[in-house]
């Protein structure tokens, strides 16, 4: 998302806070733990010199040495222990410091490139593309086809088909191995990766939620929103009720230290946050296929009346969802099967008009 700039930020930031005092602490406990070590061992030294003096002097008895050595021990070990203990935890930092150079390591280079404003015309040529660690099997292969900026299109397929590796290109998670994808008629890889995902925000299959408020996972997309946007992009979502049913609302704590939301309910707050984010082009990976029909019609419908100049495409694979769509992209095995209209496609008699006969069978 667009806010990642900022959360990363934000990340970096608690990492310096934390790089701080964890080198204050390494200074304060090799201290602590030389002078620690010194002190345990002079004190037992001076008790066993004393206590010899007095066996000397005969004011105690041998025994009573070996009693009182023993006593020595039982207090001593146990502080050695302690300081081990401690030193392991500094050991457990060091490796949480090895961790945050790896972090750091890894950081993609969203930036160079072209910022451009996207008005959303989408045009695929030619494109092939293979997984790194499945170089000879491709998961799109020659995929050709153009979206007009404000048009829905669905893009329907069976499981593994490459529907989802298709959003993972346009969103520039990956790029081609072959061909091109242009956006207003720009080479795609030409453009930043910040500003790619800027204009294009996907609602993921599987979406992330942070252990944050509701309110404050669906703001993410976009922090100049006021709560009356949030509001608006939750009625679109159909998560207005829920959200009014929970006794904190929109404060409401999700994920680890909060409530656990369904399936539908998290697929529903990352259409929130795709809504809100106003981005130019919005793609929606099978984000309803955890609710009930009668919620999935009012999310379309409401989808559908969302600004005219939003491109929409709707990754699926029920017939029903993709009906109503302006062009519908039927992939198979990573190719284009056929594309068309409902009705365009059921006169085809190809795999959508089998598909749907077996669906509403179903149904
Ligand atoms: N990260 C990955 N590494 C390697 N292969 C992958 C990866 N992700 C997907 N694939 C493979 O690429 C092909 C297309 O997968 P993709 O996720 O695009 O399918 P899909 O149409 O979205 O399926 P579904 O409807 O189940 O979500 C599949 O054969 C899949 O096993
Ligand atoms: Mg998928």
């Amino acid at each position: 998302y667009n806010e990642e700039i900022y959360e990363i930020k934000r990340f970096e930031d608690k990492l310096k806070d934390y790089e701080n005092k964890y080198k204050k602490w390494r200074i304060f406990s090799s201290f602590f733990f030389s002078s620690s070590d010194i002190f345990i061992f002079a004190t037992s030294a001076i008790a066993i010199i004393y206590s010899l003096y007095l066996v000397y002097k005969k004011e105690i008895t041998e025994g009573t040495l070996v009693v009182a050595y023993t006593f020595i021990n039982m207090i001593v070990w146990p502080l050695r222990d302690t300081a081990t203990m401690l030193s392991n935890l500094g050991q457990a930092f060091a490796s949480a410091d090895r961790i945050k150079k790896l972090f750091l390591e890894e950081e993609e280079d969203i930036n160079s490139g072209i910022e451009a404003k996207i008005n959303g015309d989408i045009e695929f040529k030619n494109v092939s593309f293979a997984y790194q660690d499945r170089k000879n099997q491709y998961a799109l292969k020659n995929i050709s086809f153009s979206i007009k900026k404000g048009q829905t299109v669905a893009i329907l397929g069976k499981t593994g088909s490459g529907k989802s590796t298709l959003l993972l290109l346009l969103t520039r998670l990956f790029d081609p191995s072959q061909g091109h994808i242009y956006l207003d008629g720009i080479d795609i890889t030409k453009i930043s990766k910040r500003c790619v995902r800027k204009n294009i925000v996907p609602v993921l299959q599987d979406p992330f939620l942070f252990s944050k408020s509701i309110k404050d996972n669906i703001a993410l997309s976009n922090e100049n929103a006021s709560d009356s946007d949030i509001y608006k992009a939750t009625k679109i979502a159909d998560l207005d009720k829920t959200i009014e049913g929970f006794e904190k609302g929109f404060d409401t704590p999700v994920g680890e230290k909060g409530v656990t939301l369904s399936g539908g309910q998290k697929q529903r707050v990352a259409i929130a946050r795709t809504v809100l984010s106003k981005a130019s082009v919005m793609i929606f990976d099978d984000s309803l296929s955890a609710v009930d029909s009668k919620t999935d019609l009012n999310i379309r419908k409401s989808l559908a009346n969302l600004d005219k100049r939003t491109t929409k495409i709707i990754i699926t694979s029920r017939i029903n969802s993709a009906k109503s769509a302006d062009k519908i992209i039927v992939l198979d095995k990573g190719q284009i099967e056929e594309i068309g209209t409902h009705e365009e496609l059921i006169k085809n008699n190809g795999l959508y008009e089998k598909l749907d006969k077996i669906q509403e069978r179903r149904q």
